[in-house]
């Protein structure tokens, strides 16, 4: 299987000790690739839209990005690590999100998406991790996504992953490397009723929008080469 892990900061605290717990379980057979942000894609969508006009190839940061699009290509399963910032997932990770909005299924999805698992690991010091985990999930629903789980920790006792008492780290590992036996095994993600809904829907608009236009846009020359409309 191969897995691909977008970790949402540099510092090898909470979040990078949650992961590792994780992928502990997950070592043996694996290719295992990791991005870390902002280290590995450090820059903001400049809102040119040649991603969206054009080819993502021409984004002023595809040195950056494509590197770690293809690797999500590639992968069977997906895994997001982040802490929560200010109730959301931190600005470098939303950064790298923006700049796959051109393969959300209004535009050009990948169908090698739709088979494809995601696990995301948050922590908090104690806020709830469900609007951080919204934030990833709603990209990668609309990317075409379905198989998703989350696993939210509260630290509650502070934020520094060697000052938590012996109690609240084990009772982490214990989480997540339960979580992890689920993903030893290789499977397929299977298309959900909402992808389903969304492809459908974004399959209409497109038709419609494709009638109208003199010339064939570049979403409409990738839903014709994939011989969905
Ligand atoms: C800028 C920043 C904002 C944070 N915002 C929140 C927050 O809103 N709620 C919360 O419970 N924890 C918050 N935290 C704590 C983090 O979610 C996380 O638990 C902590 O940074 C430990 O993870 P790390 O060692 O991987 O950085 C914040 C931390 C940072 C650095």
């Amino acid at each position: 299987m191969n897995i691909v892990v977008i970790n949402g900061t540099e510092v090898k605290g909470c979040t990078y000790h949650i992961k590792e717990f994780f992928l502990s379980e997950l070592k043996d057979n694996n290719k295992i690739e990791e991005f870390y942000l902002p280290r590995d894609m450090p820059h903001f969508c400049k809102g040119c839209k040649v991603c969206f006009f054009e080819d993502e190839n021409l984004c002023p940061h595809a040195s950056d990005t494509m590197p770690i699009w293809n690797s999500i290509l590639s992968a069977d399963l997906l895994v997001f690590a982040t802490p929560v910032y200010a109730l959301r997932i931190p600005g470098q990770l939303k950064a790298l999100l923006d700049h796959f909005s051109c393969h959300w299924m209004v535009h050009r999805p990948d169908r090698a998406m739709f088979s494809k698992r995601a696990v995301i690991l948050t922590n908090s010091i104690g806020a709830p991790n469900k609007a951080a985990q919204k934030d990833i999930i709603t990209s990668l629903t609309w990317m075409g996504v379905s198989d998703i789980k989350s696993l939210g920790c509260g630290l509650m006792e502070g934020v520094i992953w060697h000052e938590l008492s012996e109690k609240r780290r084990q009772k982490i590992e214990n989480r997540t490397i339960k979580m992890a036996k689920k993903y030893t095994k290789s499977k397929q993600g299977k298309k959900g009723i909402k992808v389903r809904f969304l492809f459908q829907m974004c399959k209409a608009m497109r038709r419609s929008m494709a009638k109208k236009e003199e010339n064939p846009s570049a979403d409409d020359l990738h839903w014709i080469k994939n011989g969905w409309l």
